[in-house]
């Protein structure tokens, strides 16, 4: 029987490239984001992820035809940049919606069936951003840190059962998410920030468009999914990036923000 899995966020970047990846390796793959996907092997399962209803019946719908669910890669998320001071809030609503509780709806939609596969397999996508606090990017980085935060206390929720939970945590990836992300205009910023943040959010725009390919983090995760046994978290990125999440965790608090605003001066 082959094994079945719901890539969300498949309509671009990494979702996109895992979909048709897992279907090349003999998965049944069922590809979610509001957009319709035509990827070579992959069904089309639109939903928004911040709507609950909308996920479960599209889960639902999925489990009258597949009877199983064996994976879940939740690659769904959206970025966005602004001032804690005046950037709009709903704009940072809508990051905190779709990366937390999207991730929530896409949990709560599916844990039952994946923890009645025999190999059940959950992995929820955060980002090097929710290890640390970056200038201008507060909500997603507190959005992310919240899914580490769900990932960790889910493993310990299904400990006993035969379902594997764990967060991948990217470093820059070349994908359209800058393009397609709110950045509040830097003439609504005080005078205070204005320079710093046009640096900050030039510097960010320009690691993403120099990233890695969305095709490593993709294999990365075939190569996480076969595993008979997965870590709780996988960083994926550049060795300075993974240094740096080590680095947060172990440099004293003023040292690291030394460091930091070395970098967002
Ligand atoms: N790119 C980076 O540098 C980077 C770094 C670290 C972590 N990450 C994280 O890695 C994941 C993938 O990022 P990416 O760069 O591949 O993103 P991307 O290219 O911008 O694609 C985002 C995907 O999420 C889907 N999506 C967004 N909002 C949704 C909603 N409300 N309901 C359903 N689907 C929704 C989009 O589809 P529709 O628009 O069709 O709905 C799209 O398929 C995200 O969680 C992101 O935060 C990215």
């Amino acid at each position: 029987m082959p094994q079945v899995a719901l890539i969300t966020g498949a309509s671009s970047g990494v979702g996109q490239a895992l979909a048709p990846l897992l279907a090349e390796g003999g998965w049944r793959v069922y590809g979610m984001s509001r957009r319709s996907v035509a990827l070579p092997g992959v069904m089309a399962l639109p939903a928004d992820i911040t709507d609950a209803e909308a996920v479960h019946r599209a889960v639902d719908k999925l489990l009258q035809v597949e009877g199983r669910l064996d994976a879940v890669v939740h690659c769904a998320g959206i970025g966005g940049a602004g001032a804690v001071e005046t950037m709009p809030l709903l704009r940072a609503r809508a990051i905190m919606d779709t990366n937390y509780w999207g991730s929530w709806n896409v949990c709560q939609a599916t844990l039952e069936a994946l923890r009645r596969s025999p190999r059940g397999r959950l992995l929820l996508v955060s980002s090097i951003a929710g290890h640390m606090g970056i200038p201008f990017r507060s909500v997603y980085c507190g959005s992310k840190a919240a899914v580490l935060a769900l990932s960790d206390s889910l493993r310990l929720e299904v400990r006993g059962s035969q379902l594997q939970v764990s967060c991948i945590s990217p470093g820059d990836i070349a994908t359209n998410s800058i393009a397609t992300q709110y950045r509040q205009p830097a003439a609504e910023l005080a005078p205070l920030y204005r320079a710093r943040y046009q640096r900050a959010d030039a510097g960010m725009a320009a690691n993403v468009d120099h990233g890695m390919p969305a095709e490593r983090v993709a294999r990365r995760m075939v190569a996480i999914l076969g595993k008979d046994s997965l870590a709780p978290h996988y960083v994926i990125g550049e060795p300075v990036q993974q240094l740096s999440t080590l680095a947060r965790r172990l440099l004293p608090a003023r040292t690291w923000e030394w460091v930091l605003s070395r970098y967002y001066s």
